[in-house]
């Protein structure tokens, strides 16, 4: 397949993805209300299908407000257009939240006695559970092979969050927060929609990640390893060089790899970002000399490394263990400066000394000057560093910087070129995936 053809890509993302939320009949109902807002003001085409029980918590006319769509529970509701059919058939994702011990178990089960465990059986997209319950449920042997059940079927079942329960009870069993469901769900939708299910071959798509859910699409199998954010140089106790990496285009190719499967592992430096849903490894590094050491232990079996973190090149010769103070008679000070290590530069030599069938991510912010273009910096950059793919930002006048959008140009070592669209750093971090999986693809045929 050639570079600029989207991977597997023949069934675009729809404009309006069509949302089934399940409710169950847990307190976290509440909480849907919450997820449903965040995919209705994302444009996305959402039917509530509560539970008698979650009507309890929540009321019809609260969905229905919300949604701007009739809710019902029940399968002799509009009977003439077979709803309990049309919804699953229809559906590009189905998301129930809070799932229950008891919802859980009937769709385990196969059980169809109200509209949602109906639409359930119906439904041909990804399905995504989240649940919500006391921890004993959680951990009853009996849930436990329910959700070993739907996950061995291709559903996938989130992990509860930890902390407060209902009552006063504390402990594993919380619905993850609605932000959190909300970019997995939205991340599963979107890997989902640019892949058939003709992509999926084999244990290509029964690949299970190592923190236990079996994704629709995986086409991210096992281990990789990304950078984040922008590295510190300590000055003195309060200063530091550093640069203005938010973290923000790293922490979105983490959230998409593991919508895809991948076994994540994030080292952030200096981010202040909150760890995206599923990310199995996370470390925090401040300098360049910390985030060289956590890359080299970490990225052992890694199938790919993208190293979206800026680290700053150079460090102080020596670090004040006092603030540096300014007064009438004091010049300014100079400040000398030793080299850091080039961490992307060592993971190629690394690679290459011990043979790894490992692809290597570089991130290039660039900008325009006397000596050349945007574009040649960076076909020369690609060239000294000698990694698979990078992905080269134009930052002239400080553009993408900490900012929700990105656009970029990914320049490949065999000579390709492919402008992605200006779009979200998710979608920009799903066109990087795919770049990734067509290389692992292309040689390991
Ligand atoms: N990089 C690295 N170690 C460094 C500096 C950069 O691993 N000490 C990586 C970055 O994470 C990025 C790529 O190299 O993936 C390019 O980073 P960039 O800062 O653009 O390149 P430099 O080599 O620092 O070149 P310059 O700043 O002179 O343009």
């Amino acid at each position: 397949m050639a570079e600029d053809e989207p991977h597997g890509g023949v069934k675009p993302v729809p404009d309006r993805p069509r949302v089934v939320l399940g409710v169950g009949g847990g307190i976290a109902a509440y909480k849907a209300c919450e997820l449903l807002r965040l995919f209705t003001e994302t444009g996305h085409d959402v039917t509530v299908v509560p539970t008698a029980a979650a009507l309890r918590f929540v009321g019809a006319a609260t969905w229905e407000a919300l949604s701007g769509k009739p809710v019902s529970s029940d399968v002799f509701a509009n009977v003439p257009e077979v709803q309990h059919v049309r919804l699953g058939r229809d559906a590009d994702l189905v998301v129930v939240a809070p799932a229950t011990a008891d919802l859980l178990a009937k769709a385990a089960h196969g059980h169809a006695d109200d509209l949602l465990t109906s639409a359930l059986l119906t439904a041909t997209c990804p399905v995504i559970f989240a649940p919500a319950m006391h921890t004993e449920m959680w951990e009853h042997p009996a849930t436990r092979n329910n959700v070993q059940t739907l996950r061995s079927r291709g559903s996938i079942v989130m992990e509860p969050a930890s902390g407060r329960l209902t009552g006063t009870d504390t402990g594993i069993g919380r619905l993850p927060e609605p932000a959190q469901i909300f970019e997995f769900t939205s991340n599963v939708l979107r890997s989902a929609a640019v892949r058939t299910s003709s992509d999926c071959e084999g244990d290509h798509c029964a690949a299970e990640a190592s923190w236990g859910f079996t994704p629709v699409v995986s086409d991210l199998r096992g281990r990789v390893v990304i950078s984040a954010g922008g590295t510190r140089e300590p000055l003195d106790p309060v200063r530091f060089l550093g640069n203005k990496s938010s973290g923000k285009q790293g922490f979105a190719l983490a959230a998409a790899a593991v919508a895809r499967g991948a076994d994540v592992c994030l080292i952030a430096a200096n981010v202040s970002l909150a760890t995206p849903y599923g990310v199995a490894e996370r470390y925090d590094v401040a300098t360049t000399a910390q985030l060289h050491d956590a890359m080299m232990i970490n990225v052992s079996g890694a199938r790919a490394v993208i190293m979206a973190a800026a680290p700053v090149d150079f460090r102080p010769a020596t670090v004040m263990d006092h603030k540096i103070k300014k007064g009438p008679d004091r010049p300014a000070p100079s400040i000398d400066l030793v080299e850091n290590p080039d961490i992307l530069v060592e993971l190629v030599a690394n690679r290459e000394r011990q043979a790894l069938e490992q692809v290597l991510v570089g991130f290039a912010a660039e900008t325009g000057d006397d000596e050349g273009t945007v574009l040649g910096h960076a076909r020369a950059k690609l060239a000294r560093k000698g990694c698979d793919l990078l992905v080269v930002n134009d930052v002239s006048g400080g553009a993408v910087f900490g900012s929700d959008d990105n656009h970029a140009v990914l320049l490949g070592r065999d000579g390709s070129e492919r402008a992605l669209d200006p779009s979200s750093k998710i979608d920009l971090a799903h066109a990087i995936w795919d770049a990734v999986s067509a290389l692992w693809s292309s040689r390991t045929r």
